[in-house]
């Protein structure tokens, strides 16, 4: 049920790197055809015209910052910086030492694309996937009734697919970002057909182009139960299966999910979650994965991540993590940004560890652009990148457990 009979393990994953089979540092042996299609695999033409302008990309950035020079870091999230020319580390890329079908994505922002010179190189050569952090909300897709925006969202999937980026779509439904113009007065007939509307239409302008949809969002309270939200108090509990169930319908092959946040752990919540999962899928409802947020905090780690990934794993669904961000408190510490490098290695090991675990996506990558300091107050630092685009020790991290794993074969 629900996954149609696709094999959970992440090798059956879309992974654009691996897809072509040549990519510099692949693992060579041979990889089971991707059970989901999509993104299509690259050809060996596809995969060199990939390449180059991951290249020209990151070549141009480079120009553009000499041309403009440093600026520092005023930290205004909305101006434009320049930043150092990006070189990848010598001890290789993220994407580059992913193992076969494993998804390391990143949180798109359009201000960073259009602004930062360097971070369309750095997006490029690092990620193998990416989600749009805000341009897929339903408030920035549909501003007024059946008038769609769909440009922020299209120039993240077409730029995912010249980078060979696998797209996980967010969000369908969620309690944030509801349009103005949807009324909590309605009648619940009425919003219920707004809201299939919504979630078919923009799963169907995705179609083929979204491997995998967060379908709800945050749709439990802190004590584990459903989240007092328009959706609940209108619609009743089933606006969930409701939700999955068009989606479903409106692409057939997208991987549908329910994520979540400060469930990463063995908390109560996550006990709550995993409850849900198991009913929904024995009702028959489409949920293919769990994604965790992981929205963490360097001094207070989650407990038993791996453990917990795999208690999911073992209801038959894929796991994520999908919005992983590490904060500190500012200003930031050597010592600090070495807690946090560890946090960051942790997650990415407990990922690693489960075999149904199809990816890790960072919420954003650099310091220059994290909603962190935005949201919470005397904390930030929270990315791989600093925000001159400089890779931090979490960075590092990263590239060594991938590579240790290389070595091991684990
Ligand atoms: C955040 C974005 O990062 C911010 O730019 C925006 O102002 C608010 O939303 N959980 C989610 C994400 O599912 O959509 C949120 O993203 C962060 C928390």
């Amino acid at each position: 049920m629900g996954d149609g009979g696709r094999s959970l393990d992440r090798a059956s994953l879309p992974h654009p790197d691996d897809a072509a089979g040549a990519v510099a540092g692949a693992p060579t042996r041979p990889r089971p055809v991707p059970a989901v299609t999509r993104p299509r695999p690259l050809t060996a033409a596809g995969l060199l015209v990939a390449a180059a302008l991951v290249v020209a990309t990151v070549l141009l950035a480079g120009m553009a910052a000499v041309g403009t020079g440093r600026a520092g870091n005023p930290g205004g999230a909305g101006a434009a910086r320049s930043a150092p020319a990006y070189t990848p580390s010598a001890a290789g890329t993220l994407r580059g030492l992913a193992p076969a079908g494993m998804l390391i994505g990143t949180a798109v922002d359009p201000r960073g694309l259009n602004l930062d010179p360097a971070y369309p190189g750095v997006l490029a050569a690092e990620f193998n996937a990416v989600t749009a952090e805000n341009a897929m909300k339903w408030g920035n897709l549909e501003p007024s009734p059946g008038v769609y925006a769909w440009a922020g969202g299209d120039q993240i999937v077409d730029l995912a697919r010249r980078n060979g980026q696998a797209v996980y779509g967010h969000t369908l439904v969620w309690h944030n970002d509801v349009p103005d113009w949807v009324s909590p007065d309605w009648p619940a007939q009425r919003l219920r057909e707004v809201l299939r509307r919504h979630v078919t239409a923009v799963v169907a302008h995705y179609r083929g182009r979204v491997w995998a949809w967060d379908v709800v969002n945050e749709v439990l309270a802190e004590d584990g139960s459903l989240r007092d939200t328009l959706w609940l108090r209108k619609l009743g509990p089933g606006y969930v299966a409701d939700a999955f169930r068009w989606a479903r319908q409106a692409d057939p092959d997208a991987r549908l999910f329910v994520n979540e946040y400060g469930t990463e752990g063995r908390t109560a919540k996550a006990d709550a979650l995993l409850d849900l999962v198991r009913r929904l899928r024995a009702d028959g409802v489409p949920v293919d994965g769990v994604g965790f947020q992981g929205h963490l905090d360097a001094e207070r780690p989650p407990e038993g991540v791996r453990g917990n990934l795999r208690r999911f794993a073992a209801l038959g669904v894929r796991v994520a993590v999908t919005e992983l961000d590490v904060r500190v408190r500012l200003p930031a510490t050597a010592e600090g940004l070495r807690r946090q490098a560890a946090v960051y290695r942790e997650v990415l090991r407990a990922c690693l560890d489960v075999a149904a675990c199809a990816s890790v996506t960072v919420w954003g990558f650099t310091d220059a652009r994290s909603w962190i300091p935005g949201y919470h107050r005397g904390f930030g630092a929270a990315c791989l990148f600093d925000a001159d685009f400089r890779p931090k020790p979490a960075h590092a991290a990263l590239l060594d457990e991938l590579a240790a794993r290389r070595r091991t074969g684990g």
